[in-house]
């Protein structure tokens, strides 16, 4: 008999912490069935890891998300949603854009626009981290995409509701279908050949459209996946990261020491695999399979728990809650997704990691919390929308203009 419970990992205690039901799964088995969302969930790093690898049974298309509804209007067509040929044309598009060789050269004005900010922000001494991320994350992002200036405020925020509707129906899911459905219209209405710059990752789209690379239809998918992928995912990582940081002094002193900027980045994987910004989504089953010993039937759905995976003692040890930024393979974390639909932004999320915390490190003698945090509550999503905290700042310290060579190397990027 496969193992079920009656645990609901989408209700209010469990968003805010899933982490003791997360380990009761991992005790019950590889596959879990969740009663309530009639899913199988995957809780072990060892077999979220071979199902991110095995495209041939487990399938994206009809998958991802755990309503019929948001697999149909909201992810038909994406990149995150195909398989086969359809995902490696669209893939080919971002990872022309995306790639560590195509964003290299925007290295030095990342950091200097992550060092203008943390100015900005730590002035008053108490700054609030999610703030300072969410103005980097916003501006690079927008700027990279080509959106006229008048249609970025309405983007910012809005991959919440979409992640919301990702989740299960109930109370959160029918609250954010209108905004999550809305903006759908108004990336078809608002970003056309006409209204992007022709230099951006928008104007690249259009390009691969009319050289006959990808068809009309495939534009807003693709612009979509960068504005739901791209902005709330680093805007929740940064959070977390600066947040571990203000409460480990420790920790934030070894980081000051390092000005090759390769501790940064493993302290920006370490946030990452304790606390996954998206914490599960979901495949299909393309014919019966054996995941553990445990049988599933051809198109049932898996959830595939990402938070889970970075709590396993079986692959993080016993240490696995702590929070380390020398973690030797901290980088192995699922986070990211692996396999065919490996985030496609690393490249870009870990240069924009390494200049903001650079960009404190050098600033900053001291980071501390500064009052109670505000958690976000979303189906998908975990993180923070607000965590004050102390910043006690210096004159900044020269810093190396080169980052460490496995800064840029450590996660291998997928062949497009
Ligand atoms: C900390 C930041 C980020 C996190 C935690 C994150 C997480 C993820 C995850 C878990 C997946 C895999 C989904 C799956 O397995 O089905 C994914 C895919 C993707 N991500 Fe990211 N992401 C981040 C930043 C970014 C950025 C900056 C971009 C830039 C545009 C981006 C673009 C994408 C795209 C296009 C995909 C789909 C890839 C495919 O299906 O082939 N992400 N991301």
């Amino acid at each position: 008999m496969a193992p079920s419970t009656s645990l609901d990992l989408f209700d209010d205690a469990h968003l805010r912490d899933p982490y003791p039901a997360y380990a009761a799964l991992r005790e019950m088995g590889p596959a879990v069935r969740l009663i309530k969302q009639d899913v199988w969930a995957i809780p072990r790093y060892a077999h979220v890891h071979a199902v991110l690898h095995d495209s041939k049974h487990f399938v994206s298309e009809n998958g991802v998300a755990l309503t019929d509804l948001a697999n149909r209007e909201i992810l038909a067509g994406t990149v995150l949603a195909s398989d086969g040929d359809q995902h490696v044309r669209l893939r080919r598009v971002l990872s022309k854009q995306l790639s560590l060789r195509s964003i290299k050269h925007l290295e030095q004005q990342t950091r200097a626009r992550a060092d203008q900010l943390v100015d900005e922000h730590t002035r008053t001494g108490t700054p609030d981290a999610a703030a300072l991320a969410r103005h980097m994350v916003s501006d690079t992002v927008m700027g990279l995409m080509g959106l006229p200036e008048e249609v970025r405020p309405r983007l910012i925020g809005s991959a919440a509701a979409t992640f919301d509707v990702f989740g299960p129906e109930g109370h959160r899911y029918q609250q954010a279908l209108p905004a999550a459905s809305a903006m759908v219209a108004f990336l078809h209405e608002n970003v056309t050949r006409d209204t992007v710059a022709e230099d951006s990752w928008m104007g690249a789209v259009f390009r691969a459209v009319d050289a006959g690379d990808i068809q009309e239809s495939d534009a807003i998918p693709l612009a979509s996946a960068y504005t739901a992928a791209a902005i709330d995912t680093t805007i929740l990582g940064l959070t977390e990261t600066i947040r571990q940081l203000a409460q480990h002094p420790k920790q934030w002193a070894m980081l000051r020491q390092d000005p090759t900027l390769a501790l940064a980045e493993n302290a920006f994987h370490e946030a990452l695999r304790r606390e996954a910004p998206i914490q599960g989504f979901g495949r299909l089953t393309a014919e019966r399979i054996q995941l553990g010993g445990t049988w599933i039937e051809a198109g049932e759905q898996v959830w595939l728990l990402y938070g889970s995976t970075g709590r396993d003692t079986d692959k993080w040890g016993v240490a696995a809650d702590t929070f380390n930024i020398r973690r030797p393979n901290a980088s192995q974390h699922l986070a990211f997704g692996s396999g065919r639909h490996l985030c496609a932004g690393i490249p870009l999320a870990l240069m924009q990691a390494r200049a903001l915390l650079g960009a404190l490190a050098s600033r900053c003698t001291h980071l501390g919390p500064a009052g109670e945090p505000n958690r976000v509550l979303n189906n998908l999503l975990r993180g923070w929308w607000r965590v004050p905290i102390t910043a006690q700042v210096t004159e900044p310290s020269p810093r190396s203009g080169q980052a460490h060579p496995a800064a840029a190397t450590s996660r291998p990027e997928q062949p497009s």
